[in-house]
């Protein structure tokens, strides 16, 4: 791991030989932790499926959470996401700064199946914090980045607690002394035409409203189990249409299957279509594939997924996980 520390007290490092470096790290799929005016984040190029593949290993994370992408202005994230009047209001009045929007995520964007956790919406977000700007522009890409800690430690707020906790993911840890808010962005969702407050953070309530010229709304009754709305809330995830059946070891001609590694199957040939997660057994190249390969199977208009058996182990964890999701019984 490279140890940047830069002085935010004027404008010199943007010149540094680092950030380029920095900068190319990212556009080559490593990670870099990256300092915000909230919290440190642990930022990849949100468009490369393998790089955020990589966050959910190094974070440890049993399941894929719905990253946010990190972008330089609100011009950038309106290719991102659909911005209605609330959103447009709330941008204007707290961009950039401790914000996250949850909006519907634009048909175009090319914020990968992976950030978003397969899920119709994204959270954007333009931080005040100007490195993640910086490299978010000098990259051209939008940076997804979670929290820098390891899952289920405390969020960090300087560069010490980063380097703890992640030291031997990071291409680069860049340092800027600690953060100023401390705590993390506010999250609003702005998918109907009713805001609601996903998670309380650097930018209070009172504040919101004021904007927004109404009272904001909590999080929606789950009446819809498929309208996913609020962290946390994973088993809303993107269903597929087909039947999901898990450990498939014989394959029945017609049906589709989502293969891992290149044994353990008879009759693999029967399969209609097949899309092999790693050939080579790869977890990380198999996380990065789950769900547009859920998505590409589903699209075959197939009665049944069968999906090989998959280790536990390491990132075997989240994309078992999110496919015990996809295969549970539905009402
Ligand atoms: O201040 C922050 O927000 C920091 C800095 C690095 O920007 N980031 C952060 O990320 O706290 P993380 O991953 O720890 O929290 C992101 C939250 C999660 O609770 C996730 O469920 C939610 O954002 N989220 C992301 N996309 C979502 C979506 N489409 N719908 C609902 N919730 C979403
Ligand atoms: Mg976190």
């Amino acid at each position: 791991m490279q140890h940047w520390r830069l002085s935010l007290s004027d404008d010199s490092w943007k010149a540094s030989p680092e950030a380029d470096q920095a900068a190319r790290a990212l556009l080559a799929g490593d990670l870099v932790a990256i300092p915000t005016e909230t919290v440190y984040g642990l930022a990849a190029d949100a468009t490369n499926p393998v790089a955020c593949a990589k966050i959910f290993e190094a974070k440890g994370r049993p399941q894929f959470n719905p990253l946010i992408s990190h972008l330089p202005s609100t011009e950038d994230a309106m290719s991102h996401g659909v911005f209605n009047a609330d959103a447009l209001k709330l941008a204007e009045a707290f961009w950039p700064g401790p914000l996250t929007l949850v909006l519907p995520k634009q048909p175009t964007s090319s914020i990968c199946d992976l950030a978003t956790a397969g899920l119709p919406s994204v959270a954007l977000r333009v931080p005040s914090g100007p490195v993640m700007r910086y490299l978010s522009a000098k990259s051209g890409k939008p940076l997804a980045a979670p929290s820098a800690n390891i899952s289920g430690r405390i969020s960090p707020t300087d560069a010490q607690a980063v380097a703890d906790d992640l030291e031997s993911s990071l291409a680069w840890l860049v340092d800027a002394g600690p953060c100023s808010v401390g705590v993390e962005s506010t999250i609003v969702a702005c998918l109907d035409e009713t805001p609601r407050l996903l998670r309380p953070g650097g930018i209070t309530r009172e504040d919101l409203e004021q904007v927004l010229g109404k009272e904001i709304a909590g999080v929606a009754p789950q009446a819809d189990p498929l309208a996913p709305q609020a962290p946390g809330m994973l088993t809303s995830h993107y269903a597929p249409n087909a039947r999901v059946q898990l450990n498939a070891v014989e394959i029945p001609k017609g049906t589709a299957l989502l293969s891992f590694g290149s044994e353990g199957l008879t009759d693999r040939a029967n399969a209609t279509v097949e899309i092999n997660l790693s050939p080579s057994g790869d977890l990380v190249e198999a996380a990065s594939k789950l769900f547009q390969s859920l998505r590409a199977l589903d699209a075959s208009n197939c009665e049944t997924i069968l999906v090989q058996k998959i280790p536990s182990e390491g990132l075997g964890e989240a994309i078992n996980d999110r496919l015990q999701r996809a295969a549970a019984p539905r009402d």
